[in-house]
């Protein structure tokens, strides 16, 4: 379980406090929803460590994850868009999601496992700037998957789909959170993707998660 207590930050300049208290579940998309400016992104940022609470508590099955720097955070996160490097080909983005010193049969072999898991098969050597939208969250998804850490964020990773490839790539989202039983927090201002995805859903109100 991944359980946020009363995580409390202010950006600098603002009206007031963020107090996030939430619980998400393995195996289990958890939603979050919210107006623009809400602050959906700051509560991912959170949990992934690029903005240090002023307060509360962020666990991980009990361990406390607060100690932890962005790096070495068993988080991984997802952006809407731009998450890879367009110069380079797919199976190189994808690999990055591997430490450094892997073996290159080892490296060759999990990135192919990840293309075909994500349904990718034989576009490893065509570079980013070349796949489709759709595509290119796929490929990102694949990097996800090498780097196997257990809390999945996604920052409205679909907006910039059409609804074909969004549906396609909502369900991939579902399957490998099933498959590899991870906690995944999917900011959405969807409410169809909330609904085919999501086992629980938390609104974003004055600063506070409400259980939708
Ligand atoms: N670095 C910052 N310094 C000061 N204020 C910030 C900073 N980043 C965000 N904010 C403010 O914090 C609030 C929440 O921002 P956040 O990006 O979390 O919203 P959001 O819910 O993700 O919005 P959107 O749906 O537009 O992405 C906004 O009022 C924003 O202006
Ligand atoms: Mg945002």
């Amino acid at each position: 379980m991944l359980v946020l207590e009363d995580l409390a930050y202010a950006h600098p300049v603002m009206w007031g406090n963020y107090s996030f208290t939430m619980t998400a579940a393995p195996g289990e998309v958890t939603a979050v929803s919210g107006p623009s400016g809400s602050g959906k992104s700051t509560l991912l940022d959170l949990i992934a460590g690029f903005l240090e609470p002023t307060g509360g508590r962020l666990t991980l099955d009990g361990v406390d994850l607060l100690p932890l720097p962005p790096e070495t955070r068993p988080v991984s996160i997802l952006f809407q868009s731009e998450s890879l490097f367009e110069h380079l080909g797919a199976a190189h983005n994808i690999a990055l999601g591997l430490p450094p010193g892997t073996p290159r049969a080892e490296v060759a072999r999990k990135v192919a496992t990840a293309l075909d898991e994500v349904g990718l098969p034989g576009v490893g050597n065509q570079r980013a700037d070349t796949l489709s939208g759709g595509q290119k969250q796929r490929v990102a998804l694949a990097r996800t998957l090498l780097r196997n850490r257990p809390v999945l964020l996604l920052d409205e990773p679909f907006s910039a789909l059409d609804d074909d490839s969004r549906a396609a790539t909502r369900t991939l989202v579902r399957s490998l959170t099933e498959a590899h039983r991870w906690i995944t927090v999917l900011v959405s201002h969807h409410q169809d993707d909330i609904a085919a995805l999501a086992a629980r859903h938390y609104r974003i109100s004055s600063g506070r998660l409400l259980l939708a």
